[in-house]
């Protein structure tokens, strides 16, 4: 009987195979931010996110399984967050699961209508192909979710080079999402 590898779930942490982990720090994320001064105040070695995967084969028809989590924390009034992507094979989607914390997935269609998702313990986020992804941590804690996605996906960055057309700010103590005009 195989020990397959495992998750614990109510904190997205995993065992029992090799990993892959990335972290991704404040000075990896320039003009990400809406306040670039803020930013450019910021310690540019403060981890913001951390990818955990499971070293798994890729190619067509393979997935791949990872958790994400992300600390809390603003820059500005923005709210910590993934640097987000479209995938670079377009077509291809993924799901999201909320582990813990509070957050928000901003999804982004190539026209570039933005939408939320509330982000909580159980929730369920099917991302369709063709659409850009972002998590956000509205929340007092680490916000962890679980990833699985097509292993040939890749990432697309620049396709957002401009950014997303929803920012998600603290105002008065209360999450605010407001519009943002691109370019
Ligand atoms: C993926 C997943 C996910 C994502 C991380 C970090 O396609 O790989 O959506 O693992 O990469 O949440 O987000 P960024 O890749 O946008 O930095
Ligand atoms: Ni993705």
């Amino acid at each position: 009987i195989y020990q397959p590898p495992y998750m614990n779930w109510a904190s997205g942490a995993l065992r029992g195979a090799p990993l892959i982990c990335k972290t991704t720090h404040l000075g990896d994320l320039p003009s990400v931010f809406a306040n670039d001064i803020a930013w450019r105040q910021s310690d540019p070695r403060q981890p913001v996110y951390r990818v955990e995967m499971f070293e798994s084969p890729s190619g067509e028809g393979y997935l791949y399984t990872g958790v994400t989590h992300l600390h809390p924390g603003l820059i500005g009034d923005e709210y910590f967050m993934t640097r987000g992507h479209f995938h670079a094979r377009r077509e291809q989607g993924e799901i999201y699961f909320g582990l813990c914390g509070e957050g928000l997935l901003l999804l982004q269609d190539e026209q570039g209508k933005a939408r939320l998702e509330q982000v909580s313990t159980g929730s369920v986020h099917i991302i369709p192909g063709f659409t850009a992804h972002r998590l956000i941590n509205t929340g007092s804690g680490v916000l962890s979710a679980l990833a699985v996605w097509p292993s040939l996906a890749g990432h697309d960055y620049a396709a957002l080079a401009q950014g997303f057309a929803l920012r998600v700010v603290e105002q008065g103590g209360q999450v605010q999402a407001k519009e943002v005009q691109n370019g």
